[in-house]
């Protein structure tokens, strides 16, 4: 791997939406999954090399509540790439890479044996102190503010708290906890400029960084320049 670069500010959490899958492949001739399973690779190159920068959050959007409208064979075969990483994220070794795997979404849906993968992924690497590599399964920015929402109604409904009470931190802090951080950096790859229904809560006041590469072609160089970018971005925060 080459030299780490220096950067003066680096963003706390990342987000970076994975598109671009099924084009790379069409380019090629190939079927939509041959994208997935190169996407798939991408995805862990530039979650190590998270790791290694130090960054403290990253959340890699996987699959969308929207996603589901897709022809079966293709979300099976999505659901097979899961299972695959899955797998690989439970062998021992993965542990002592040391970054603490969540996964972010709903579960209803999803397949019975990936959701307990999911769980025993996330428990193996509970006690690791790197960076928390979230992957967005059945994730909508909507749904997760939906949830905090009901959340809230139901402390409002058994008296805990009343409705003018209700404050921005109740909000954030009913979202899925590893990823309610505010995202300062998102990443979108693949030439589309919108944010799909990814992170909508945290993304206030998000850098963007956007480029036509696919994300099958995404590399380190890509990855830091966004990097670079974002060091050299004039965040106000709506001050001055
Ligand atoms: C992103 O790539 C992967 C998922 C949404 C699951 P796409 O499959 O959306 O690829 P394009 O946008 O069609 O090229
Ligand atoms: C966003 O990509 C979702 C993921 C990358 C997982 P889509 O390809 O689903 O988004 P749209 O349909 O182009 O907005
Ligand atoms: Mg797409």
């Amino acid at each position: 791997m080459e030299p780490t670069p220096n950067f003066d500010i680096l963003p706390r959490h990342i987000g970076i939406i994975m598109d671009g899958n099924g084009r790379w492949a069409k380019k090629r001739g190939l079927n939509r999954f041959e994208g997935h399973k190169q996407g798939a690779k991408v995805f862990k190159t530039i979650s190590d090399y998270a790791l290694q920068l130090g960054i403290e959050c990253v959340t890699f959007y996987a699959f969308s509540t929207e996603n589901w409208k897709r022809p079966e064979t293709e979300v099976n075969a999505i659901m097979d790439l899961f299972r695959e990483y899955l797998f690989e994220a439970e062998e021992p070794q993965y542990k002592e890479k040391n970054a603490r795997l969540h996964f972010i979404g709903s579960r209803d849906g999803v397949p019975e044996d990936i959701v307990q993968l999911m769980k025993n992924v996330e428990e193996d690497t509970k006690n690791n102190t790197g960076t928390i590599v979230n992957i967005a399964i059945n994730y909508g920015g909507r749904d997760e503010i939906l949830k905090s929402v009901k959340a809230i109604a139901k402390k409002v409904e058994n008296g805990e708290i009343k409705a003018d009470d209700i404050t921005n931190d109740d909000i954030t802090s009913n979202l899925y906890p590893s990823s309610s951080l505010d995202a300062d950096l998102i990443i979108r790859p693949s030439g589309e400029y919108r944010l799909s229904n990814f992170l909508l809560w945290q993304s206030a006041y998000s850098e963007f960084w956007f480029a036509d590469v696919l994300w099958p072609d995404f590399t380190i160089e890509d990855f830091n320049r966004a990097l670079n970018d974002y060091a050299n971005r004039n965040r106000r925060f709506g001050g001055v």
